[in-house]
């Protein structure tokens, strides 16, 4: 597969099996990862890799504080959207509340409860940008992600 079918196929998974990922792996996506471009080659990207029992320790943590705060995983707009953004979410929503509705939940579960288990994944990469950089520097750490 070359470059540009891989980046027209790309896809969000939300499906994973249950099996340890190796630590070479995980160094070769992580150093593949940081031949990402940021500003003055700062890489201000801080990298915790969680796996296994901790993984799953740590979603247990997060699921909590959600089911206690009600914290949400949507996309942090304070404001309401304009209608074009309102309707782009509706289109995402509606495309898979039928797969949901099979998993026998329902949309706002699956997403939030999801997202915080990493919906199953055996390792989480969690990117963290150091409180000495400004909020812009979010961009490296997006190039990083896209990486
Ligand atoms: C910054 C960012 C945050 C996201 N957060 C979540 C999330 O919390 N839960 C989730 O299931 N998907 C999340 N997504 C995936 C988006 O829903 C997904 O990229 C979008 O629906 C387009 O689908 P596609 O990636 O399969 O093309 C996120 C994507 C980005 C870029």
């Amino acid at each position: 597969m070359d470059l540009l079918d891989t980046i027209r196929t790309r896809r969000s998974l939300r499906a994973f099996q249950d099996e340890p990922i190796s630590r070479q792996t995980l160094h070769e996506v992580l150093a593949y990862a940081s031949n990402a471009p940021s500003a003055m080659n700062l890489q201000p990207w801080e990298v915790h890799v969680v796996l296994g029992e901790e993984r799953k320790r740590l979603s247990h943590r997060l699921l909590q504080s959600y089911r206690e705060r009600l914290i949400t995983c949507g996309p942090g707009s304070m404001t309401p959207l304009p209608d074009r953004f309102i309707d782009r979410a509706k289109q995402c929503s509606e495309g898979m509340r039928p797969l949901v509705r099979r998993m026998g939940t329902d949309f706002k579960t699956y997403i939030n409860e999801g997202s915080l288990d990493f919906y199953g994944a055996p390792a989480a990469i969690l990117v963290f940008l150091d409180e000495c950089f400004p909020l812009e520097r979010m961009t490296d750490i997006g190039s990083f992600l896209a990486f």
